[in-house]
């Protein structure tokens, strides 16, 4: 029986910087965020909305009343988590008019929250194949105004829906994973931003797609000759393709060509958000299904999840029959270019306005989920 990805797609909140004018106002050459780091737009949100609207609103793309009772399992990846003791997938699952007798809960790993949640559907769905779980990785990726890593930020979220008999990819048991206790990134509880080793992060990414890979090919006797595309986790879209070309070197020129063309197509919705931690991946994924023209059923594509700390897991699926009429490519191109641009004093003024749980009020958004209350420390919704 297969099993997988039977519905993707996401959301970006409606506001976003030029990156070149970021450069600007921060004295950098704007090469550096548009070339050297491979972005040309940066995703922020508003105080109104945070990760259970921005999941909300890239999930409701994806269910139908038949999907909502089929679903027995909805997941949350996130590394910004709102509650040190209420999931939100909790809050999503009434959100999202999900059926009753579901199990409903979030997982922390950095950016690789939502594999984990991906293996975890994926062993559920083989037990129970006339299930369907839904997995959202979502996430707002803040690093400071003028830090580091300031360029390498964004909003938003992706959802996926799981199930036997998938209509877009079919995930096989190929899988290896590896853990390494290394302080690359991390956010001691109640900071509000990262302590991040930039050099560092980059080195165990690159380290760890490397020793995933040369496991991977020991252990299933493939190589990179085997796969259609490669698609990666992308904090900025320079990144996977720093660690593709590390492994490239001794590949026959076709292979690699072909896979550093997909590649750039995986990271055509990443130029434009940013960093969406542990959605990346999948809007990676997403940006591959929708733009390339050369995939077909039955491709092979290889998925490299990186989280600091660090957890990595390379994984593999193939393409079903007829999957790019599941896709959203119209929505998700309207929604990016719908978004309105900020300067860059009206994005300094949003990223500090934060939102005070403190304080009772109301709030108005325009979005379809976003956040209409504060009242005794408890965010309410719009739906
Ligand atoms: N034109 C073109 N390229 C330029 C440039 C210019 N004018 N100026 C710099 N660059 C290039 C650099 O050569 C470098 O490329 P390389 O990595 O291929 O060598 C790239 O731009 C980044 O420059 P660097 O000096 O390394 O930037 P930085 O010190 O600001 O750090 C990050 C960049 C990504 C490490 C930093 O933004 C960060 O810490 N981000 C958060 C952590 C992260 O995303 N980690 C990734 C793994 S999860």
């Amino acid at each position: 029986m297969l099993v997988g990805i039977d519905q993707l797609s996401f959301y970006a909140p409606p506001f976003y910087v030029d990156m070149a004018e970021l450069a600007d106002a921060r004295g950098v050459d704007p090469n550096k965020y548009l070339i050297g780091i491979g972005q040309t737009q940066m995703s922020v949100a508003p105080k109104t909305q945070d990760i259970v609207t921005f999941a909300a609103n890239a999930a409701k793309q994806i269910l139908t009343p038949e999907i909502q009772k089929k679903i027995d399992m909805i997941i949350v990846g996130t590394e910004s988590s709102l509650d040190e003791s209420k999931a939100s997938a909790v809050v999503l699952h009434r959100l999202l008019g999900l059926n009753p007798f579901t199990r409903a809960f979030e997982i922390k790993q950095a950016c690789y929250g939502a594999t984990a949640g991906i293996q975890i559907a994926v062993n559920h769905l083989a037990a129970h194949p006339e299930s369907n779980v839904l997995v959202i990785a979502t996430d707002n990726a803040r690093y400071g105004l003028n830090s580091g890593g300031e360029p390498t930020q964004g909003a938003g979220a992706v959802a996926i829906l799981l199930s036997a008999n998938p209509r877009i990819l079919a995930l096989t048991d190929e899988t290896v994973t590896l853990t390494q206790d290394i302080y690359d990134f991390w956010r001691p509880t109640g900071n509000l931003y990262p302590e991040v080793d930039g050099p560092l992060s980059n080195q165990t990414y690159i380290d760890s797609f490397q020793k995933t890979w040369d496991e991977y090919e020991k252990r299933y006797t493939k190589t990179f000759t085997d796969f259609a595309a490669l698609c990666f986790h992308v904090p900025y879209t320079k990144m996977g393709k720093k660690a593709l070309l590390a492994k490239l070197a001794d590949v026959d020129a076709d292979t690699a060509n072909r896979l550093l063309q997909r590649y750039e197509e995986s990271i055509h919705y990443s130029k434009r958000i940013g960093n969406l931690y542990t959605g990346s991946l999948y809007l990676g994924l997403i940006s591959l299904l929708e733009t390339s023209v050369s995939l077909k059923a039955g491709d092979k594509i290889g998925l490299f999840s990186y989280g600091s700390g660090s957890v990595a897991e390379f994984f593999t699926g193939h393409l079903i029959e007829g999957y790019e009429k599941h896709l959203k490519k119209e929505s998700h191109e309207s929604l990016l270019n719908k978004r309105k641009k900020l300067s860059i004093t009206d994005y300094e003024h949003l990223f500090n306005d934060t939102l005070d749980i403190s304080h009772n009020r109301f709030y108005q958004d325009s979005q379809i989920f976003s956040i209409s209350e504060v009242k005794d420390l408890i965010r309410h919704y719009k739906q």
